[in-house]
């Protein structure tokens, strides 16, 4: 890694993770969210069952792994000059004007990501209630459930609810559970919780494996309609399915987008791990823990339920109706019916819960970090300011919903923006910074030894194999996106208005960092905070 000027240090001292398992849970509490109980089920359900999975483990070990380490390598090199955001982090890798704004994405992707994933983690708190007091316990088809839902998220008002009240109260709440983690900082708000919280989370998980794995088929089912079958769903490869490039793509996606990589907080997060101390391991035990969580826990839960009740058929179409519909529609109708249903979807929905908290207070550090470090904010205030950014941001996501304003967000900056972010990224890792750094870096401490074998796939792999990824999706999904094709003339304005939001966005984030940067230098503060 470079060498920096010696720096003044002034008296304060960085946060730092207070324990090695805090950290590891902090880093596995960040990467374990809705994506992996909610998107991978879906994702695999869509691309071929089992079949996905081969695309699938092997974007885990070409693009997932090696970016993991490259930016925690990149974080805590960050950290060791008192910078915790990507922009200020590359800015000091590559001494280029381009460099900071490049480091902007790392900034813009996860803060637009939270206006809307916070508001989705705050519907498995009010669906957590709502099994808890059986408020849906006599809603018998999909459509009547479909009903509830979309009376809950104001799309249409109904017997159940007659406006957006409630689910702007639990919005309200989660908001506020946000803000007070991050209000405790690092170590005693983000570490403890993820102390407290993704134990539970996997207690709550494997309570709910055992209890699908033990289900019988209901009376009347299809032949299909076994445990048996639904493992066979997600499990069984196809090998032909590696011929589609649509399968590839989703694959690539949801590696990105579960271990949270090409969004610029890891290296947040790694930017708080001693200068010395391993990120290797670190790195592999966080993935390792995710791919528990998603394919073992994840891929278990949802996917085989839906095939005991409803059949592979009908899995295959819950699916296909949207990314939600098999959390919020069939798991509560699967609840119902069972013996204890209160108790399981309280557990289903409090794991969905904990698993976006503790994802979202990560995607709001990177702000914060810039806040305090680059215009010297203290803490609370720096949180208070990032809770009010955060507040106006999801408003049109609450109100606009049925306008298709959190999918846009979610194109663009949960799916387009982390490829681009990521292939930028290894550029820079591989290419300015060069594989002989950056391989000495990311072995810097190493609690385990890194085959060497990834010295190769960092340098070459990953490089060529995003690029790829980035041209075909942009081929595929980009070009259509943009010609607004399949719209109704009433959503048009909103995706218009969705775009207008995320311009700006990015365009605030790259003033503040300019600014913020020049502040930094004159005030000679630089590289510490
Ligand atoms: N990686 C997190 C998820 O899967 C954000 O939801």
């Amino acid at each position: 890694m470079p060498k920096v000027r010696p720096t003044s240090l002034r008296g304060t001292s960085r946060e730092r993770w207070a324990t090695k398992l805090g950290l590891v849970l902090a880093l596995a509490g960040n990467a374990i969210g809705l994506g992996n109980f909610l998107r991978f089920p879906r994702q695999a359900a869509l691309n071929g069952g089992g079949a996905f999975l081969i695309p699938y483990f092997i974007c885990l070990l070409a693009i997932g792994i090696p970016l993991m380490w490259v930016e925690c390598s990149i974080g805590r090199f960050g950290g060791r000059h008192g910078r915790g955001h990507t922009a200020s982090m590359f800015d000091l890798l590559w001494r280029h004007p381009a460099a900071k704004f490049i480091g902007a994405l790392g900034l813009f992707i996860p803060f637009t990501i939270c206006c809307y994933y916070a508001y989705v983690t705050s519907w498995c708190l009010a669906f957590s209630f709502f099994s808890a007091t059986g408020a849906y316990f006599d809603l018998d088809t999909p459509a009547e459930i479909g009903r509830f839902l979309a009376g809950f998220q104001g799309s249409e008002r109904n017997e159940y609810f007659s406006g957006l009240a409630p689910a702007y109260l639990f919005f309200a709440v989660t908001f506020v559970v946000n803000i007070a983690i991050l209000l405790g900082g690092v170590a005693r708000g983000i570490e403890r919780l993820a102390l407290f919280a993704m134990p539970l989370l996997f207690v709550f998980a494997v309570v709910l494996v055992v209890r699908v794995l033990t289900l019988d088929p209901p009376p009347g089912g299809g032949p299909d309609q076994t445990v048996l079958s639904g493992l066979g769903f997600v499990w069984n490869p196809d090998f032909s399915a590696l011929r589609k490039p649509s399968v590839w793509l989703a694959a690539a996606g949801q590696i990105f987008f579960t271990l949270s990589v090409g969004w610029g907080i890891i290296h947040t997060y790694a930017s708080y791990i001693g200068p010395d101390d391993d990120v290797a391991l670190t790195g592999l035990a966080t993935a390792s823990l995710n791919e528990v969580a998603e394919v073992v826990l994840g891929g278990t839960i949802a996917l085989t339920a839906s095939v005991v009740f409803f059949g592979v058929v009908a899995s295959h179409e819950i699916a296909a109706a949207g990314s939600f519909d098999l959390g919020f529609q069939t798991m509560p109708l699967v609840l119902e019916q069972l013996p204890g249903g209160r108790v399981f979807g309280t557990l289903w929905f409090g794991l969905l819960f904990f698993a976006g908290l503790t994802s979202a207070v990560a995607l709001l550090q990177p702000l914060i970090a810039m806040l305090r470090e680059d215009f010297g904010l203290p803490r609370p205030r720096a949180v208070l300011l990032t809770g009010v950014l955060l507040f106006v941001g999801t408003q049109p996501v609450i109100f606009f919903l049925q306008h298709g304003f959190l999918d846009q967000l979610d194109f663009w900056a949960g799916s387009f923006g982390l490829l681009v972010f990521g292939f930028l990224e290894i550029l820079i890792f591989t290419r300015i910074l060069g594989i002989e750094s950056g391989w000495r870096e990311i072995t810097h401490g190493a609690r385990i030894t890194v085959p060497r074998v990834f010295r190769f796939v960092i340098a070459w792999v990953t490089p060529l194999g995003l690029g790829a990824i980035l041209l075909s999706w942009t081929a595929t999904e980009l070009v259509p996106a943009l010609s607004l094709d399949g719209l109704t003339a009433e959503d048009r304005p909103y995706v218009l208005g969705s775009w207008a939001m995320m311009v700006a966005l990015l365009g605030g984030f790259c003033v503040a960092i300019h600014y913020g940067l020049r502040r930094r230098t004159r005030n000679g503060a630089g590289d510490d905070t």
